[in-house]
């Protein structure tokens, strides 16, 4: 009977979450973030947190498929990177603490996903530099423009 259930959740696929093009170029230009802060925001956090992702093969199995879409969906609500442009600078602000905080207690990347990704979990020179970011970035937003 489990067998058969998880035969047929093979036909259900979650609708994918996928972007052509720059989707966070406004994140990018106005945050100007580090190559190395960068390249973990682009291949780690936007995979939850962005319109686009990464597929790993294991999205192809469900149940996992659904965790993977939940955990899309949800991540996106908290923090969307190809959203920056809709986010006013006291929220933009907001974003930046939180994205300090979860980093620095290892909150995120979300644990559940580490054990299949090794690349995603953080060196500790990629958060400090994260959070170096982080705080200089949040200045300009304090002062309600655009970092320069
Ligand atoms: C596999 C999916 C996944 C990945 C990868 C991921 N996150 Fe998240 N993130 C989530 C989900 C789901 C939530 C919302 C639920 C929660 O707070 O646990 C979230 C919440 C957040 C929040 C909001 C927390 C709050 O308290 O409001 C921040 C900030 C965040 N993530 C930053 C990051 C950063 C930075 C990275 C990369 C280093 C990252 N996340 C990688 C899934 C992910």
């Amino acid at each position: 009977m489990l067998l058969a259930v998880l035969v047929l959740m093979q036909f259900y696929r979650p609708k994918k979450n996928s972007s052509q093009g720059d989707h966070s170029a406004v994140f990018l230009a106005e945050t100007n973030p580090s190559k190395e802060v960068m390249e973990v925001f682009t291949q780690t956090c936007y995979n939850c947190h962005s319109n686009n992702t990464n597929y790993p093969w294991y999205n192809n199995v469900a149940p996992i498929s659904f965790w993977l879409a939940r955990d899309i969906k949800q991540g996106k609500v908290a923090l969307n990177f190809s959203e920056w442009a809709g986010y006013s600078p006291k929220m933009k602000d907001r974003k930046l603490v939180t994205i300090k905080q979860t980093v620095d207690s290892k909150k995120m990347p979300l644990q559940s996903y580490l054990w299949a990704h090794r690349r995603f979990r953080l060196s500790q020179s990629e958060r400090q530099a994260i959070i170096a970011w982080a705080d200089q970035t949040s200045v300009f937003y304090q002062l309600n423009r655009r970092p320069e």
